[in-house]
């Protein structure tokens, strides 16, 4: 139970992803602060959490509004003392199309989500944390904030690579105060999200091009570098960038294996 004892607060956490590590931290031992829009999907996660002997808090909020996060932060502090890990997890993603056609809302809202929610729900939770001397914060980036997405459009992009500068600027500036800031960039997850706006055909495709590993994250895979980050064993880690991704970042996929295979067979061939 590594996180025995610490509260976190976890964005966006009715469902996919933020869902995978409500569950993974509240298994660690934590008491979670469920937060979500959708209130019906965080009150489901913490009656599972609940059902495994665990403490929740669901919390409705919007994380573009700063009056409904400093509320769930004084809701945490009032029900659980303190907030010790923030994950940022809550994040939109638009359809695919071409920068000339997005419309200037649909950059707004997911600039917003992706990035201002980021920044409104550090500027909360620092203050706590400082009391105390001590913290974490986790950013649920992606890929798209390494690279590039392959499902949406550039505002998602930008958005992501937008949360790196800040993990990397915050994780300097909170240095002093013993807060860590960490982000974890998952790759291709199987969450509502992944599963709506994509066919199973398209997913295989993916999964050949691009994963070594061989299949998509699921949101477990997640919860666990949470943990590791949320943990003891990190308390000398900030500033790090960690690619969940199955090997996306080697840049090579299963496709290339037959090939160079092939090559080494035939090169082997003609050495005798
Ligand atoms: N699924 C993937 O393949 C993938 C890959 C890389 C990164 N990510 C990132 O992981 C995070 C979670 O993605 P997911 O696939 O689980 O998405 P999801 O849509 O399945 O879940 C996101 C949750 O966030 C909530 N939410 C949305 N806007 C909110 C807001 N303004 N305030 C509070 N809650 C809000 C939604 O209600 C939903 O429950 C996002 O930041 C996303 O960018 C996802």
């Amino acid at each position: 139970m590594e996180l025995k004892g610490k509260t976190a607060i976890i964005t966006g956490a009715g469902r996919g992803i933020g869902e995978g590590i409500a569950l993974a931290v509240a298994r660690a031992g934590a008491n979670v602060v469920v937060n979500d829009m959708n209130f019906e999907n965080a009150q489901g996660v913490v009656k599972t959490i609940e059902s495994g002997g665990g403490k929740a808090l669901a919390f409705k909020a919007d994380v573009t509004k700063k009056a409904e996060i400093d509320a769930m932060v004084a809701a945490t502090v009032a029900k659980f003392g303190t907030v010790d890990i923030l994950v940022n997890n809550a994040g939109i993603e638009s359809s695919p199309m071409l920068l000339k056609d997005i419309p200037e809302k649909q950059w707004d809202r997911v600039l917003g989500v992706n990035l201002k929610g980021v920044f409104l729900c550090c500027q909360a939770v620092i203050p706590v944390m400082m009391n105390h001397n001590k913290g974490r914060i986790i950013n649920i980036n992606s890929l798209a904030g390494r690279r590039m997405t392959f499902f949406g459009s550039a505002d998602y992009t930008a958005s992501k690579h937008g949360g790196v500068g800040l993990t990397l600027h915050l994780a300097w500036e909170l240095a002093e105060s013993h807060i860590t800031v960490n982000a974890i960039c998952p790759g291709a997850t199987l969450t509502p999200l992944a599963e709506a706006g994509t066919t199973p055909e398209y997913r295989e495709m993916v999964t050949k091009r691009l994963v070594p590993l061989g299949r998509w994250c699921t949101p477990d895979d997640i919860g666990g570098a949470v943990i590791y980050f949320a943990s003891d064993n990190a308390d000398m880690v900030t500033g790090q960038l960690l690619d969940v991704d199955g090997g996306v970042m080697t840049g090579y996929g299963e496709d290339l294996r037959p090939i160079v295979r092939k090559r080494m067979e035939e090169l082997r061939a003609k050495a005798g």
